[in-house]
């Protein structure tokens, strides 16, 4: 891991982290930490480990106090946004905040930036994808699907089709975000997968293991997009077999550091830094892990 910006601490240092449970495997301090000694910013960010029953507490602790924000990941994101005394549109259309942010009154602000990540892995890595030109397929209807739709429906695109292994999750979503939502089964991917732009994996799961449906990528048009949220592996099941079609991938270290971008500038009042150092970490950290 790089090094902490230690020379830059003072006794004014910004101080901003990650909270979750676990919290160990995230590369968010690997990625901000690197950003901070790049700018040569006063300010640290750590990674916070808490019992599940004592995130309120913890976030309680922090009002108004010395820490500038958080980042939160599984399983706090949804208890994130209803602690908050105010949320952004991209958190209420999520039903879950990636991002708190600590005022100085003493009030705590929920953000998320997940989505901006999606649309910014996207931008990276397949630039010429159209979202509007065709629908777009989701896989799954838990908070990480949900918090796509909110993006890909800000972002103008007219149509999305949501599978997930219990329909009635999949139904639930489409009926929430209204006529340009659908949801199918499994059973109809083919079908749906054949008028498909753009997939994206949106499920835990990252499609392994013996329980993971089969899914017919060879039907999807050849310049179709496939996007796996999972970054651990970093070529998911999923993503080799688009790879082995030749269809264009994006993968999740993507949507991780497109959504760190705009924490880093809530938390240290200036933007990461352009370029793909931080990707470069992230894969030296995933590779020694
Ligand atoms: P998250 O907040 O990360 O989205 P979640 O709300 O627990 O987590 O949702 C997990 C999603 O992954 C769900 O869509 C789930 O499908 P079900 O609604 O049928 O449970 C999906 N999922 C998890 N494991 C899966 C597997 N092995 N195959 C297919 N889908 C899976």
């Amino acid at each position: 891991m790089r090094p902490a910006n230690l020379d830059a601490l003072s006794g004014r240092s910004l101080v901003a982290g990650v909270v979750g449970a676990p919290v160990g495997q995230s590369l968010s301090p690997v990625v901000h930490n690197g950003w901070l000694a790049a700018c040569g910013i006063d300010g640290v960010y750590a990674p916070f480990a808490l019992h599940p029953d004592r995130f309120e507490a913890f976030v309680e602790g922090l009002r108004g106090g010395g820490v500038s924000g958080l980042n939160v990941t599984i399983p706090f994101k949804a208890r994130a946004l209803a602690l908050a005394d105010g949320a952004d549109h991209a958190a209420q259309a999520a039903g879950a905040a990636n991002l708190l942010l600590f005022h100085p009154d003493g009030t705590v602000e929920a953000r998320n930036t997940d989505g901006l990540g999606l649309l910014t892995a996207f931008q990276d890595q397949a630039p010429k994808v159209d979202f509007k030109d065709a629908p777009v397929v989701v896989l799954g209807a838990g908070g990480a699907a949900r918090g796509a739709l909110g993006a890909l429906l800000d972002a103008g695109v007219d149509r999305i089709l949501i599978l997930n292994r219990t329909q009635a999750r999949a139904e639930d979503l489409a009926e929430l975000f209204g006529p340009r939502v659908k949801a199918a089964s499994l059973d109809q991917a083919g079908a749906a997968f054949k008028a498909a732009q753009v997939l994206i994996n949106a499920t835990a799961a990252g499609l392994e293991g013996a329980d993971a449906p089969i899914l017919p990528l060879d039907q999807l048009p050849s310049g179709a997009v496939v996007m796996d949220m999972v970054y651990k592996p970093l070529r998911t099941p999923l993503l080799r077999q688009a790879e082995a079609l030749g269809l264009a991938t994006v993968d999740g270290l993507a949507m991780l550091i497109g959504q760190a971008r705009p924490s880093f500038e809530a938390f240290f009042g200036q933007p990461a830094p352009a370029g793909d150092a931080a990707r470069d970490w992230a894969l030296a950290h995933l590779a020694a892990s």
